[in-house]
C-alpha cells in the first residue's frame, strides 16, 4: 500500500464522494478498550464489545452517563492513540493493518472538536497563524479555501485572525475549533460534548454552526453528548452507551420515541419534557 491512501474524495474542494470500497466512512466492530488504573496492574473496560457504523454524510449519537466510555469510544474511533481489541475500518482501512506513516496519512480525515476550546488551542499562537501552521502541514488538502472564506463559513469576523486564544469567547474560541476541523476537509467530525463548555447563550447557535458545516461539507459525524434533546435535534441515527456497551441504538426518532431498554428510558423520563419537545 502507498503512502497515500484512498480515502474516495473526488475533488480537494468539492463534497465527498463515496468511500474507495463502498462502504461506511468508519465501522467499529466489537471494540473492547481497558484503562489501567493508577498505580495498579489492574485495569478497567471502558468499551466493552461495541459495534457502530457511520454512512457517508451521516450523523450518529453517542449518549450515555459520565464514564459510560463515549470519549473513550470515540478516541479509538479515531485511531488516535487509544487502541483496544476488535476492529475498527476507517474509510475501509482497517486501521490496525496501517504501518505508522499510513495511519497518519489517514490522520487528517478526523478532526475533532472537544468540549473545552481554549483547551484545543495554543495560547501562543493567533488564529492566522495557527491556520498558517496548517496550511504548512497540509498545504494541498487546505489550499480550497482562503482564512476570510473560512471564518465567514464559521460566522466570525475577519478581525478574529489576530486575536490570541485569551481573546476570544468560548463560543468565538469554539468557533475556531471548528474552522481548524472543517479546512482540513475531514470525512469524519467527531464531536465529543461540543456545546457542553459553553454559555447557555451560546449553545444553540455552535450547536446550529456544527450541524451546518456537517451538511455543507458532506462529512460524517460523531457527537458525543449527555444531552438527549441535543442528540435528537442534530443526528440521524443514535447509540445509549451504559458500563461500556450499547445498550440500544436506532434511528433517533425510534430510540426517543419508542426506547425499549430500561436504560434509555430511565435517561428519557429523567429529561424534562417540555424542554426536549421544544427544541425538536
Ligand atoms: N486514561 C485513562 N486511564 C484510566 N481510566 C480512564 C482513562 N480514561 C477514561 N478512564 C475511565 O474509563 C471510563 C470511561 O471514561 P470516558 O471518559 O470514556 O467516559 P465518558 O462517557 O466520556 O464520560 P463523560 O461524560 O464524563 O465525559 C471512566 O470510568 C473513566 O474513569
Ligand atoms: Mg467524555
Amino acid at each position: 500500500m502507498s503512502d497515500a491512501l484512498e480515502t474516495g474524495r473526488a475533488t480537494a474542494g468539492g463534497p465527498p464522494g463515496p468511500t474507495p470500497d463502498g462502504g461506511p466512512v468508519l465501522e467499529i466492530e466489537d471494540l473492547v478498550v481497558e484503562h489501567r488504573k493508577e498505580r495498579s496492574r489492574e485495569v478497567f473496560r471502558a468499551v466493552d464489545g461495541v459495534s457502530l457504523t457511520i454512512g457517508v454524510g451521516e450523523t450518529v449519537g453517542v449518549v450515555g452517563e459520565s464514564g459510560s466510555g463515549k470519549t473513550t469510544l470515540a478516541m479509538a474511533a479515531t485511531g488516535l492513540g487509544v487502541t483496544g481489541q476488535g476492529t475498527i475500518r476507517l474509510l475501509g482501512h482497517d486501521l490496525r493493518a496501517l504501518s505508522r506513516r499510513e495511519l497518519r496519512g489517514l490522520r487528517p480525515e478526523v478532526q475533532v472538536v472537544f468540549q473545552d476550546p481554549h483547551g484545543s488551542l495554543d495560547p501562543r499562537q493567533s488564529v492566522r497563524s495557527g491556520l498558517s501552521e496548517l496550511r504548512t502541514l497540509q498545504p494541498q488538502r487546505t489550499a480550497w479555501v482562503d482564512d476570510r472564506v473560512l471564518l465567514d463559513q464559521v460566522r466570525l469576523a475577519p478581525e478574529i485572525l489576530e486575536r490570541y486564544p485569551h481573546q476570544l469567547s468560548g463560543g468565538q474560541a469554539q468557533r475556531v475549533c471548528i474552522a481548524r476541523a472543517l479546512i482540513m476537509r475531514p470525512r469524519l467530525i467527531v464531536a465529543d460534548e461540543p456545546t457542553s463548555g459553553l454559555d447557555v447563550s451560546v449553545q444553540a447557535d455552535v450547536l446550529d454552526l456544527l450541524r451546518e458545516s456537517q451538511r455543507r461539507s458532506g462529512a460524517s459525524m460523531l457527537f458525543i453528548s449527555h444531552d438527549l434533546a441535543v442528540v435528537r435535534s442534530v443526528c440521524q441515527r443514535v447509540a445509549v452507551m451504559l458500563r461500556g456497551r450499547v445498550v440500544e441504538s436506532g434511528p433517533s426518532a425510534q430510540v426517543f420515541e419508542n426506547p425499549q431498554h430500561e436504560y434509555t428510558q430511565k435517561l428519557l423520563s429523567a429529561m424534562p419534557g417540555a424542554r426536549w419537545r421544544a427544541r425538536i
